[in-house]
């Protein structure tokens, strides 16, 4: 920024000089502690240890006190540690080091603190931004009142991979999409900015590529194109960046044969570089040390070097910062410049959280009480879930349930189940009982209709020793409703699977209950995209449901009875088989595009299979339709600085009020090198009443058209684009083209 554009925007914006000036404030405030700091206490600010509320990782013994460490000024943080009970005798251990530089407490808030809200790649299913804004902030305003400062949230990380368990904790495949959600995500948890009493720094993770682990396996390689981490895997940390993230995690694979924790390029090149990055960075758990099993370095004491020197601010649990660089400034073989730069970025946040004037300011007992499970906040979370749902079939308008029904039958391992419907990463903080289960939440809704209810088999079971009651209820009922899935710890950290079939003989099930000839609808629970194409071709009604956190059974009754019309989209592909991974709707045409799904002859084809998913990204049904007409361009080419307005006509033509998500695809269509046969660019979320018609505009300019070039330079290039409208990405309504002139 020139000198006179910066004067320019202090003298006009009064926000930005408090800001500035508090910023300075900062400075001077850290440049005097960093000068009374010895060299032991400034890389105890490095060191990050686990607390005493649960692991998350593979625990190491080899700190016997740890209050003790922290009063020795040997800690900077600590994680996995909530309440402000325990928190506070924590930091009493801190401010009694000999410089009082209160700790930092981070934890991961994935989806909820107290209230637990839908896994993330179920929220990101609702593509509905001030709804998931408003769930970080939730969670975030909640951990800030039981002592946390700090979430390991969100994680940002494209997944095109369902075997991949950590597939859940995401926003999918799409890097538009993701990059819209991390930023929403960043907002909620950052709130008004750091230094308010409900907000917490967020952690964009895992940097980076750990979505794209080979074979889904958790913590495997990654090998790809620098231009594909551009183009798909970067953004989303980008958004989370300029929306402001405190801080970013770095992620447990290699990528390209350099271990990420370990890798100056991402770290020091991209983000603390050309992205000018100035918060801090941790390292994952024990991931420092875990490049010596990758074959990186021989032992500790290089891996502390080689981490520091490639970015790494903070090490967590693995030790080595703390045991060796001491010895590594010594001889001379770690400026203590790079430590003192590590230690001003922690030490800023310490200070823009207040942490300074007041250590104990996020520890008080009777705003925790206060704040926790407020009424709002579990109102959010039904709203949320209910937004996150799925409709994937409704054959015959089975769906809405009528309320006069006599009985409906509840079958399935996960009618009653709570823990499940809170799924994976989910805090102990708010007591199970405050999950409302399926059985639950249809009981609130029935009214006269009789609910019965048979387990029919546990998740993994082979036996099908429950069937027989099963089929019994089912046959007496009008409507039966199963629940069947993964339980939640299947998917999630190191929860990969090399099979992610529906589990056990719940399908087996399915079919049987679906032989009495009874209306069946099936809700699909789990935290991954399952593969159930029996179901998916058989069952007149399909919702899938994920894990929906704690209002998981209203949330679906409140669907299933049409108080809440559904109105979710994928967003991740859901394949027909596992040979189809990884499987994305953005991919390259090939030389040999197949010309429809029988064409076997020298196409890019399985002999076995479609090509195409079971259900594509961004698809979803609602309970009423819409119709797309009157697609209008302002004009029919532009120039790389200017804009085409794009709007079209949406009706709602069905009887019952509904939202849709509208998606926008480009395509360029002749391009070197390749562009993908539609990229998602833009969408809206609209509620239309029945018959109600809205115009819907967007603008295309070059932040739609420009692509990284094998050079990674960020470019655009004339020619002719298609323009694609749609209710998901194999549901384009509308279409046109135009021209990107030189
Ligand atoms: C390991 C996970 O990869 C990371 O996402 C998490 O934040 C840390 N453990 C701390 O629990």
């Amino acid at each position: 920024m020139s000198r006179f554009f910066l004067l320019l925007l202090l003298t006009c914006f009064p926000a930005i000089r408090t800001l500035f000036a508090q910023s300075s404030v900062i400075d001077r405030k850290i440049e005097a502690l960093l000068k009374k700091m010895t060299l032991d206490e400034k890389i105890g600010q490095l060191n990050q240890y686990n607390g005493d509320w649960e692991a998350t990782g593979p625990v190491t013994k080899d700190v016997d006190d740890k209050l003790e460490a922290i009063r020795q000024g040997k800690v900077g943080s600590v994680l996995n540690i909530m309440g402000v009970a325990h928190t506070r005798a924590f930091q009493e251990a801190a401010v009694q080091s000999r410089l009082k530089i209160p700790l930092l407490f981070g934890q991961d808030v994935i989806h909820g603190y107290s209230v637990t809200f839908p896994i993330p790649l179920a929220e990101a299913a609702s593509w509905d931004l001030p709804a998931i804004e408003r769930s970080a902030r939730i969670a975030a305003t909640e951990a800030a009142a039981g002592g946390v400062h700090w979430t390991f949230a969100p994680m940002v990380d494209i997944a095109r991979d369902p075997r991949w368990g950590r597939i859940m904790e995401g926003a999918g495949e799409d890097p538009y999409l993701g990059a819209c959600i991390a930023r929403a995500r960043v907002k909620g948890f950052q709130g008004n900015g750091l230094g308010n009493l409900d907000a917490v720094m967020a952690c964009a993770k895992h940097f980076t590529a750990y979505g794209a682990a080979i074979g889904g396996r958790d913590y495997n390689s990654v090998d790809m194109s620098l231009r594909t981490l551009w183009e798909i895997y970067l953004p989303p940390f980008k958004a989370a960046l300029d929306a402001g993230a405190a801080t970013f995690m770095n992620s447990f694979n290699d990528l390209n044969g350099v271990p990420a924790t370990g890798n100056s390029y991402l770290m020091r090149n991209i983000l603390k570089g050309q992205w000018h990055f100035s918060g801090f960075v941790v390292s994952d758990w024990g991931s420092v040390g875990e490049m010596i099993p990758h074959g990186y370095v021989a032992d500790k004491k290089e891996a502390a070097r080689v981490a520091l020197t490639a970015g790494c601010d903070m090490d967590m649990e693995s030790r080595s910062y703390i045991a060796n660089l001491p010895r590594l400034v010594q001889e001379g073989k770690v400026p203590v410049s790079l430590i003192d730069d590590a230690v001003r970025r922690i030490l800023r946040k310490k200070f823009e959280l207040g942490l300074f004037e007041d250590p104990f300011r996020f520890s008080d007992p009777a705003r925790e009480k206060a704040v926790l499970n407020k009424k709002e906040h579990v109102a959010a979370a039904r709203d949320m879930a209910e937004r996150s749902i799925v409709l994937l079939k409704n054959e015959g308008h089975l769906l809405p349930l009528s309320g006069e029904l006599r009985s409906i039958a509840l079958i399935g391992p996960l009618v009653r189940s709570k823990k499940d419907m809170k799924g994976f990463w989910s805090l102990d903080v708010g007591p199970l009982n405050d999950v409302v289960s399926l059985y639950e939440g249809m009981q609130q809704q029935a009214g006269n209709t009789i609910l019965s209810y048979a387990k029919g088999c546990d998740i993994t079971d082979t036996s099908r020793a429950g069937f027989a009651e099963a089929l019994s209820k089912a046959r007496e009922a009008d409507v039966i409703i199963m629940a069947v899935g993964e339980r939640a710890d299947m998917t999630g950290e190191a929860k990969s699977k090399a099979d992610i079939h529906l589990p056990g003989v719940q399908e087996e099930l399915i079919k049987a209950v679906l032989s009495t000839g009874r209306p069946v609808v099936v809700l699909l629970m789990a935290g991954r995209p399952m593969i159930f194409n029996w179901t998916a071709e058989h069952a007149p009604a399909v919702l899938y449901t994920w894990w929906l956190g704690n209002q998981a059974g209203n949330a679906i009754a409140d669907v299933l009875y049409g108080k809440y019309n559904p109105s979710g989209k994928l967003p991740v592909s859901f394949p027909r088989e596992i040979g189809q991974i990884p499987l994305y709707y953005d991919h390259f045409n090939t030389g040999r595009p197949a010309k429809d799904e029988k064409d076997l002859n020298y196409v890019s084809a399985y002999t076995d299979l479609l090509n195409t998913p079971r259900y594509a990204f961004g698809y979803g049904l609602s309970y009423t339709d819409f119709k797309y007409s009157n697609l209008q361009l302002d004009k029919s080419s532009l120039h790389v600085n200017g804009s085409i307005s794009v709007s079209f006509d949406l009706q709602n033509t069905g009887k019952y009020a509904g939202e849709e998500i509208v998606q926008l695809y480009l395509r360029d269509i002749v391009a070197q090198p390749l562009r993908p046969v539609k990229e998602l660019k833009d969408f809206t979320k609209l509620r239309l009443n029945p018959g109600e018609i809205k115009k819907v505009s967007f603008t295309i300019d070059r932040s739609k058209l420009a692509f990284y070039n094998d050079k990674l330079e960020y470019i655009t290039q004339p020619g002719r684009f298609q323009l694609m409208i749609g209710s998901a990405s194999d549901d384009i309504r509308l279409e046109a083209t135009f021209q990107l002139l030189q």
